[in-house]
């Protein structure tokens, strides 16, 4: 029986059985009996414009789908409204617990509220929801050693830094330009912050130097993560910092989609081949971006196996329907703003050229011919 169907019988029955159960508030429903085919776990992911999510929402169905659970995957193409009113149907339908991979961090609140009143957990995927005392856990990577690999990266790529940390022999003085994400993304923060932190000091000591002079988050963020807003935000820097016949030496982009549209803008104006292309960072392995990586385009990306977090969320909405908590491995850095939400986090890898094979293609992520091609079977 569902959560939420138990929560609006509200019998004795319910009272007794919710006072022999472990904890309080959502996760304490008492699904702990039920078989796994009488239990719906509802998915919302926010876009299937980047293949990183499709991975993710695939991943998930499947792994819950082996262990006999029911399952509701809804996309919301980057549609907030669209999202709330997903969330908000899986509520009625009855979900025993809720995956959420959210669009905007903020602006689930009130589905959230639904969802604690209905006693239904709720895990945050990859994206911490805020501003909610109703997120039981969040499963995700360590978002801010994402942004130190991306900036690491793009620091090996300029000889700036060698693969092992240790000085290279690139003394500079490099231009270089920044990019984020959308700034309702908890993550963009943390990714930018991870790559500033790094950067800094090769800012301050002249290494390396943004020539727009647009250091900000809030000057270099791209909504919603479009591979268009980026392709038109480099244009506009190349028009307006880069019509002095100085060259942009690399490019901190968060995120494979961003990369190739910053690539496509960089090429379109004489960029690549013999004019060497700059160094562009990336995040998620897309195939289309390892391939560019493999034919030398593309500098780097941040593979986070997505296999892996989806065993998480696998292993969290587990432990809520069967009453116990979910072991989190940070019980500090994410606070949404209301409460520090229990975390399990994963690590990330960083895949230059050289690590395709050993990162991607031999651990089963992708198949050589799939490299080779840009595209993913399945
Ligand atoms: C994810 C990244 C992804 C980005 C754009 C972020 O929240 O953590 O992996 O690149 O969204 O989809």
């Amino acid at each position: 029986m569902s959560r939420r169907v138990l929560a609006v019988l509200g019998s004795a029955v319910l009272a007794l059985s919710m006072a022999a159960c472990s904890g309080d508030g959502a996760g304490s429903g008492g699904n702990g009996g039920d078989k796994p085919a009488d239990l719906t776990i509802g998915v919302s992911m926010p876009t299937q414009t980047s293949e990183r999510w499709i991975a993710d929402g695939n991943a998930v169905k499947e792994k819950l789908g082996a262990k006999g659970y029911k399952v509701d995957l809804q996309y919301a193409g980057d549609d907030i409204p669209t999202q709330s009113q997903q969330v908000d149907q899986m509520i009625t339908r009855g979900a025993d617990v809720l995956i959420i991979a959210a669009i905007d961090g903020t602006a689930l609140s009130g589905q959230l509220q639904a969802a604690a009143d209905a006693k239904i957990p709720v895990i945050a995927y990859d994206r911490l929801i805020r501003d909610s005392p109703n997120v039981d856990f969040y499963v995700s990577f360590d978002n801010y050693k994402v942004g130190v690999a991306q900036a690491s990266a793009l620091l090996v790529g300029l000889g700036v830094q060698n693969k092992d940390g240790s000085k290279g022999t690139a003394t500079g003085p490099f231009n270089i330009e920044l990019f984020a994400g959308s700034l309702d993304d908890n993550n963009a923060h943390f990714f930018f912050n991870g790559a500033m932190d790094t950067l800094k000091p090769f800012i301050d000591d002249g290494t390396l130097k943004v020539k727009s002079g647009q250091t900000k988050i809030e000057q270099v963020a791209i909504l919603r993560w479009q591979q268009e807003g980026a392709q038109k935000r480099m244009e506009d820097l190349l028009t307006s910092s880069y019509n002095d016949r100085s060259k942009v030496d690399g490019v901190l982009s968060p995120y494979d989609g961003l990369s190739r549209g910053i690539l496509t803008a960089l090429q379109n104006a004489g960029y690549g081949g013999a004019n060497k292309m700059p160094v562009v960072t990336g995040q998620d392995a897309e195939i289309a971006s390892v391939k560019l990586i493999n034919d030398g385009v593309q500098n780097s990306t941040i593979f986070k196996d997505t296999r892996l977090l989806a065993d998480q969320a696998v292993v969290a909405a587990e432990a809520f329907l069967q009453d116990k908590t979910p072991e989190a491995n940070d019980t500090s850095t994410y606070n949404n703003g209301v409460k520090v939400v229990p975390s399990h986090l994963l690590p990330v890898q960083t895949v230059f050229k050289d690590e395709i094979k050993p990162i991607l293609i031999d651990s089963g992520y992708y198949t050589a011919e799939e490299v080779a091609a840009g595209q993913a079977k399945s």
